[in-house]
């Protein structure tokens, strides 16, 4: 491994009240099934609007009257390349607001264990590929969602600092592109496999004969399952405790065509798609190293194809409450 490492076998106590911070996103509702299905019998969740995590003190009451045990920070204000490119302060306000208020609170309010979700977007945009964890500051991040990734940072080091100053067995997880039920498929607001999913999918109902994407479509990418990332998170907290930030992912990526024509195969898509290279493309590639995640025990199971196809039925089961 690299960087000063142990690990736990601890197992968490399955009664302990666990916070789960966003249970209503992807990744949130995610942790909250596979907790249930380990047997966590004493789960808590609240909406944005029961409690803005934006509002320090209202944090720190929930903290007081809840006393969770075991927290995991999964609430963020996330979103694509244009939500990100166009509302630069949100992003960075809004989340280093979210995470310094739900992280103070739960030093304060004794947390045993916690673990803080950023994102691969806090690498150097040209670092070396796959992208180990060491590789944190050592270059210029993406300029597209720079605002977004410097918030994640700051999270990763108040966690780092915390272990340091009071000995908590704090940890952060960092996850690569993830896809799944629960997904923003929102056309301004989504990333890019939901985005197409929704695309290719009204495509199929409209009988439209092309698709126009942006960028060449050559960019490389790595997608995870978001039921797998739930496992990943999990099994991170009962079994690794170093300061490093690990990273999730599958440890092989696809380019965005490649990509493409596995949604278009899995929503029955015939027509014809056109790549509109005058628009941007984003990073070349972004491919996470994952060794220290597998050398951890743990490894991804639900292949690209299954993942998207289970992924487009529930979209498709739930078209009248997706979020627009
Ligand atoms: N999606 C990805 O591909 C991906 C990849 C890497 C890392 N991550 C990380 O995973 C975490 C969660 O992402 P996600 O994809 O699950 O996002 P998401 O689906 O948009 O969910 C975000 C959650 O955060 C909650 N939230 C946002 N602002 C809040 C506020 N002010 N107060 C209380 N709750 C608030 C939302 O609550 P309501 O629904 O109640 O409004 C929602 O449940 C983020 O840290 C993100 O960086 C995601």
């Amino acid at each position: 491994m690299h960087g000063a490492t142990s690990f736990l076998a601890r197992p968490l106590e399955r009664d302990a009240r666990f916070y789960i911070a966003g249970h209503r996103g992807l990744v949130g509702s995610a942790i909250w099934r596979a907790l249930e299905s380990q047997g966590f019998t004493n789960l808590v969740g609240r909406t944005s609007s029961e409690l803005d995590l934006k509002n320090r003190e209202a944090v720190f009451e929930f903290f007081s009257t809840q006393k969770p045990k075991y927290v995991i920070l999964a609430a963020a204000k996330v979103g694509g390349i244009l939500a990100n490119s166009s509302f630069p302060v949100d992003f960075l306000s809004d989340n280093l607001r979210i995470q310094v208020n739900v992280l103070d609170a739960a030093l304060a309010h004794g947390v045993e264990r916690l673990l803080f979700l950023g994102s691969s977007c806090i690498y150097p945009k040209y670092a070396d590929q796959p992208i180990r964890e060491d590789s944190l500051l050592t270059g210029h991040l993406e300029p597209t969602n720079d605002a977004y990734a410097i918030a994640k940072i700051a999270g990763i080091m108040q966690v780092q600092a915390i272990r340091r100053q009071y000995g908590l067995p704090w940890i952060s997880a960092m996850p690569t592109n993830l896809y799944g039920p629960g997904d923003n498929f929102s056309p301004t607001g989504s990333h890019v496999l939901p985005a197409l999913i929704r695309r290719y999918d009204e495509a199929v109902s409209s009988g439209a004969s092309q698709i126009v994407n942006w960028g060449s479509g050559t960019p490389r990418r790595e997608f995870l399952h978001v039921d797998d990332m739930a496992s990943a998170c999990l099994h991170l907290l009962e079994n690794y405790d170093g300061p490093e930030q690990v990273n999730v992912g599958t440890g092989t990526d696809v380019t965005i065509k490649e990509l493409a024509d596995i949604v278009a195969q899995a929503v029955g898509y015939e027509g014809q798609t056109v790549w509109d290279s005058s628009k941007p493309d984003g990073t070349p590639r972004k491919l996470l190293d994952v060794s220290n995640l597998s050398n951890a025990g743990w490894t991804a199971s639900i292949s690209l194809e299954d993942g998207i196809q289970s992924t487009v039925s529930w979209y498709r089961s739930h078209l009248a409450d997706i979020r627009s």
